[in-house]
């Protein structure tokens, strides 16, 4: 499959996607949207790969949704073609997603890097929903994704300002799982990557299910979830495998079933 916006590659059991508009600092377009979810089926259906990585340049994960695109827009246009509900699709994805983020993760960018499962940052890295100077508002889930990553008063000020945040606060304030020096920050999140594909595959989707269980009900719910899905996970040949491995002393050779 050949892509505009987007490059993808294979490493080992990782999927890495880089996005690649370099001359609008990775804006995203509806094209870029559309390719992105092409690349994460491939990922998704690919039974080799076990967590995917997504990335953009040193100076720009992703500067925001495409502003040049969005002037051109009206009402009933953006609610006719339910503008941005592709980004829904990406944040429905059972396989772990990775953000390595680099430079400028603003607007609509900022809300990709949260749609991910966590984010590396590189030292460089600022983050923001500057919608408000542009007289709207966060459309792919800003609002929400972030006041639940850093709570309200952070948030709030950030969405109402518009102001950007540092690597460094981004990591104090809970955004962002780790920062590495720009130059490590692909090699380090493909590392962490390579790390979460060798384990057992339904494990690790089992395991996102439950985490982002949390989002959506009570910590009672929650945990009941979790424990049917922990139940659950007896039928699978790699929790006999994982254990027996332990038992016997040795290394598990999962095979991801
Ligand atoms: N959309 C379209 N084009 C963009 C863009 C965007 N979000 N961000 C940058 N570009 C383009 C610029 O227009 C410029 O193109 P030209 O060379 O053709 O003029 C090119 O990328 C390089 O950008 P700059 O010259 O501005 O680079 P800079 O280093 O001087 O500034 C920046 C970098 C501070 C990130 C600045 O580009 C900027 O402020 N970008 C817009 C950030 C923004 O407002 N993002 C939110 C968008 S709205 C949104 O995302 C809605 C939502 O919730 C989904």
């Amino acid at each position: 499959m050949s892509f505009e916006t987007i490059l993808i590659e294979t490493r080992e059991r990782v999927g890495l996607i880089t996005l690649n508009r370099p001359q609008a600092l990775n804006a995203l377009n509806t094209q870029v949207l559309d390719e992105l979810n092409q690349a994460l089926d491939q990922f998704e259906n690919d039974p080799n790969i076990g967590c995917v990585v997504l990335t953009g340049s040193s100076k720009a994960f992703a500067a925001g949704a495409d502003i040049k695109q969005m002037a051109e827009l009206n009402y009933p246009g953006v609610y006719m073609d339910d503008f941005f509900s592709p980004a829904d699709r990406i944040a429905n994805r059972r396989k772990p997603l990775i953000a390595a983020v680099a430079g400028y993760a603003l607007g609509g960018g900022c809300e990709l890097a949260m749609i991910c499962d966590f984010i590396y940052a590189a030292d460089n890295a600022r983050f923001g929903q500057p919608e408000i100077n542009l007289g709207v508002l966060p459309g792919i889930g800003g609002t929400q994704r972030l006041t639940r990553a850093i709570g309200k008063a952070k948030a709030m000020e950030m969405c109402l300002t518009g102001r950007q945040m540092d690597a460094q606060e981004a990591e104090q304030a809970g955004l962002v799982a780790r920062i590495f020096p720009v130059d490590q920050l692909l090699d380090e999140t493909l590392k962490a990557a390579q790390v979460i594909a060798e384990k057992s595959l339904p494990s690790v989707m089992m395991t996102k299910e439950c985490v982002n269980r949390v989002f959506e009900t009570s910590l009672a719910e929650g945990v009941r979830f979790e424990r049917r899905v922990f139940h659950s996970i007896f039928a699978t040949a790699d929790q006999k495998e994982g254990m027996q491995a332990f038992v016997e002393k040795r290394k598990p050779d999962f095979k991801h079933g």
